[in-house]
């Protein structure tokens, strides 16, 4: 080896050795605000009591209704939720256990764990680059897709489903609130680069928005299935189950970029062309065109529901 290169590979050395201390800085600093920090948005203490109560294989309506009615206004906002439109049931739903009963366990949990999350995080004004109108309308989308996938699909049932899709994205939300210079870092590297999103994170700041979220749901004391999908929806180790819910968040969300404001024929050509997509399917769903229009009603239901909930 010669001088020359021998200074080349010392100062190549030196520089990566700098980046990977920047990155260890970074990671720390966003993971200590995070797991430290008091003024970090809260879940109410019902939204775990509705989780537990309803992940449990014998749990009853009236178990549920119980742990639900001691909160007055979040009982109102499920009623009128269940009487809109947007369930069109014909009788009126007076009481909580009527509406546990017409509407389903899974149901009535997935709407708390909605306007519980809403209200964790009050509406901000937003950015040029940042809209959280969209944010809320993605996650929730992404978090009626991927039930929409193990329903079509035929998976074995995931209790965390709906809540680890609607948290899929809260790391960038993390970002936006407590990091924002990072945020628009990374924003502008993956234009420049043409490189996702997580990709850019990684780059800059050692760290995706995947990890970001589950150290929140972590703190939040959430199921670990839940902390474990959102971590890894992006980047999974090898050996991650294939139909394991973080792999299908990961569909539901490219799905949901495939699938927003696009024709549905053209949605059905590039799924049959779609290899990996082809692969991952198999022969579990009937056909691509009827599973394309099952999963566009659900992002109508991601729009509707916000609009009743906020
Ligand atoms: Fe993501
Ligand atoms: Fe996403």
């Amino acid at each position: 080896m010669n001088n020359k290169t021998d200074s080349l590979n010392s100062s190549m050395s030196i520089s990566s050795a700098d980046e990977g201390l920047k990155k260890i800085a970074i990671i720390t600093e966003i993971r200590t605000k995070i797991q430290e920090v008091k003024d970090l948005p809260t879940l109410p203490s019902i939204a775990f009591e509705v989780l537990k109560v309803a992940g449990k294989p014998n749990s009853s309506t009236n178990d549920l209704a119980r742990v639900m009615e001691v909160d007055v206004a979040l009982t109102g906002k499920i009623l009128r939720t269940a009487n809109s439109a947007y369930y069109g049931v014909p009788r009126k739903i007076d009481s909580l256990r009527m509406a546990l009963v017409v509407m389903g366990m899974d149901e009535i949990s997935n709407l708390v764990t909605t306007a519980s999350i809403l209200k964790a995080f009050p509406d901000d004004s937003g950015s040029d680059d940042w809209d959280p109108k969209y944010f809320w309308f993605h996650s929730a989308a992404v978090a009626e897709l991927t039930v929409g996938l193990y329903d079509v699909l035929n998976l074995p049932k995931s209790t965390g489903a709906y809540v680890a899709g609607i948290l899929h994205d809260v790391g960038q939300l993390m970002l936006h609130q407590y990091f924002n210079k990072y945020r628009v870092a990374c924003t502008d590297y993956s234009k420049k680069e043409d490189v996702p999103s997580f990709r850019a994170e990684l780059e800059l700041l050692g760290v995706d928005h995947g990890h970001i979220g589950a150290w929140l749901i972590q703190r939040w004391n959430l199921p670990e299935e839940i902390s474990i999908a959102v971590a890894q929806h992006h980047i999974r180790p090898a050996d991650a189950p294939q139909y394991g819910l973080a792999t299908v968040i990961d569909f539901a969300d490219r799905l949901f970029h495939k699938m927003y404001n696009r024709a549905p024929e053209k949605v059905i050509e590039e799924l049959r062309e779609d290899k990996e997509w082809r692969e991952w399917v198999g022969s579990r769903a009937s056909t691509t065109a009827t599973l394309v229009q099952e999963l566009n009603g659900r992002i109508e239901r991601a729009t509707r529901l916000l609009d009743i909930m906020k």
